[in-house]
């Protein structure tokens, strides 16, 4: 297979949806990116890699980052996580409310803003800095120093994080935030305002396609358990309330930001992430969806 040829194809096919979708704009700082960037990375376990457009840019990975919590959360607490945050679809916006108050603030997934709020407040306690040890876990398993937060996309977000101040809040009445709610919430923006390039993406993200072992420094991160049901939450709750739309045309575990990130995994075999900030109206980037849907229809590269 002509990979080089085939991401190729795609991005002539896809060109005419660039600066079709919407640039999240409930986030002051992100409605300044150009509509029209777009990279694609694949890297395969192996080694080859293939790379397309702004692939070496950075963006903020946004909701991406809720995997790397999550896996930063089971790697240092293990299936107690599970206890706090249930691993069902949601069905819901990212940022929705309404199941929070009749299922007593046990979000239904560490992948939608409640879990990953959760999820910080596990994290607060488990280890003694979480932002830096995060920074540190990511810049690991993408093998680049360069990867960092962006502060002034944070304070941005803070400014009018009214849903999730709201999220926390009643998570907080129910008894499952043990933190002061500022702390959670400033944590919180700081992990999805990391900023890594498709490249730096695709590459920690062949960290769970193998099985939880770094590529790059070989270290295993989770046990086979824990991949195993990380990757099936990534498949079941990655994207909201396209889950099923995204498993039904692409057919791979993935994770979208809504910066315009989606990174998607083959088990054993390769990590893919497009960038493309236009989102449709689930807030997953419009254009990477469907670059995914063409290369694993082209390639017969899917779980299925
Ligand atoms: O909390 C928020 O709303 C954002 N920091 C992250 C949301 C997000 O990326 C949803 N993804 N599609």
């Amino acid at each position: 297979m002509n990979y080089a040829q085939t991401l190729s194809t795609i991005y002539d096919e896809v060109l005419p949806l660039i600066r079709k979708g919407q640039v999240a704009d409930y986030i002051p700082q992100l409605a300044k990116v150009d509509p029209g960037k777009f990279g694609i990375y694949l890297h395969f376990l192996e080694g080859e890699s293939f790379a397309m457009g702004d692939a070496e840019e950075q963006f903020s990975i946004q909701s991406i980052s809720k995997v790397l919590m999550l896996c930063m959360a089971v790697g240092k607490l293990g299936e107690r996580v599970y206890q706090r945050v249930d691993v069902e679809p949601s069905g819901d916006p990212f940022n929705s409310l309404v199941q929070l108050e009749y299922e007593q603030g046990i979000p239904r997934n560490p992948f939608i803003n409640a879990g990953a709020l959760v999820i910080t407040d596990m994290l607060i306690d488990a280890f003694d800095d979480p932002k830096q040890y995060f920074l540190e876990f990511a810049r690991a398993i993408s093998g680049s120093q360069g990867v960092a937060y962006n502060a002034g996309v944070a304070k941005s977000e803070k400014q009018c994080g009214f849903k999730n101040a709201a999220i926390v809040n009643l998570m907080k009445s129910f008894g499952n935030i043990k933190n002061d709610v500022e702390d959670v919430l400033e944590l919180y923006y700081d992990f999805c305002s990391l900023e890594m390039s498709c490249q730096e993406l695709a590459k920690a993200f062949c960290t769970i396609a193998n099985h939880g072992k770094s590529i790059i420094n070989k270290k295993k991160y989770l046990s086979e358990s824990q991949f195993k049901r990380i990757t099936a939450i990534m498949m079941t709750c990655g994207f909201y309330d396209e889950a099923g739309e995204f498993a039904f045309r692409v057919g791979l575990p993935g994770k979208s930001g809504v910066g315009g990130g989606i990174v998607a995994i083959l088990p054993n075999k390769f990590s893919i992430a497009v960038w493309s900030p236009g989102l449709n109206e689930k807030g997953n980037s419009l254009v990477g969806m469907k670059v995914l849907e063409l290369f694993t229809t082209k390639t017969n590269l899917s779980i299925f």
